[in-house]
């Protein structure tokens, strides 16, 4: 039976990994993924789609499936499936690989407010200005739902989850974003800040520049620590040498 690697999804990197692995003999890979999106696109190796019902859930998955494997390559702020895919992994003892892109870093002229989470995001808002760039996804915004006296443009792959605040424009986009769109996006809507995750990467780092570029304070929501013990690999070809490292020579 060929090796079976098991990558938890739903990021670039992950698809980047699963291309990059199916690409060699002797592996089979399968994706798996949440199923929040309605049209993910398609992947390299097999997909599965929808909760494994758990920590127990995943590892009983690890067993059946004989999984060799396990890449967590999930989103920064997908908390509960990361703490999932440790315990799973603990329990079943499959060598876990946490692949992370790292975080966002202010340069000279941002004037970022970092923030512990959504809530905190909310209640610094009305200091910061009248009208609102929401980039935080489509969950979670409920948080910003009291502020009925500010103006958001919200922007996400997918319709936002209600409840929204009173005053929403809704913007239904898919990075890669440039600065130069970015900035017109700003200037367009008159935005006084941008409120973001700290989820890293290019695809969506534009508007970042773009804030820096016309001096908006940017609210940055800080990324939930890893499981104790987990020590994440940055990048693809770091996931693929430590897989590399536990298939041993
Ligand atoms: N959070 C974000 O900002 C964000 C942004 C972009 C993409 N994503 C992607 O969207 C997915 C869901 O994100 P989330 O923040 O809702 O996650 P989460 O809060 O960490 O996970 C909630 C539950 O969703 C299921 N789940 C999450 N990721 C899964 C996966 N890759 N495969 C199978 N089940 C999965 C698990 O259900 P069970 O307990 O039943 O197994 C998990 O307990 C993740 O895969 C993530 O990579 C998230």
């Amino acid at each position: 039976m060929l090796p079976h690697v098991l990558v938890l999804g739903g990021t670039t990197e992950a698809r980047a990994l699963a291309t990059a692995l199916t690409g060699r003999p002797g592996i089979r890979v399968t994706t798996s993924l949440a199923g929040r999106v309605s049209r993910p696109g398609a992947l390299a190796g097999d997909v599965r789609v929808g909760g494994f019902g758990g920590a127990e859930g995943l590892a009983a998955w690890l067993r059946e499936r004989r999984v060799d494997a396990l890449v967590d390559a999930t989103h920064p702020f997908a908390g509960t499936i990361t703490a999932n895919a440790a315990r799973a992994a603990a329990a079943t003892g499959v060598p876990l690989v946490v692949l992370r892109r790292p975080g966002w870093r202010p340069g000279p002229g941002d004037r970022w407010h970092p923030v512990p989470s959504l809530e905190a995001a909310a209640a610094l808002l009305p200091r910061l200005g009248d009208r609102v760039f929401l980039t935080t996804g489509r969950m979670g915004l409920a948080a910003f739902a009291p502020l009925a006296r500010l103006h958001f443009v919200v922007r996400s792959v997918e319709p936002p989850e209600p409840p929204l605040p009173a005053h929403t424009h809704v913007l239904l986009a898919r990075g890669p974003f440039t600065v130069a769109g970015e900035t017109a996006l700003l200037r367009d809507h008159r935005i006084d800040v941008l409120v973001t995750k700290d989820s890293g990467g290019a695809a969506t780092s534009a508007k970042l520049g773009a804030a820096r570029d016309l001096g908006l304070p940017v609210v940055v929501v800080r990324r939930p620590p890893l499981p104790d013990g987990v020590t994440p690999v940055g990048d693809v070809p770091s996931a693929l040498g430590a897989l590399d490292a536990l298939a041993g020579p």
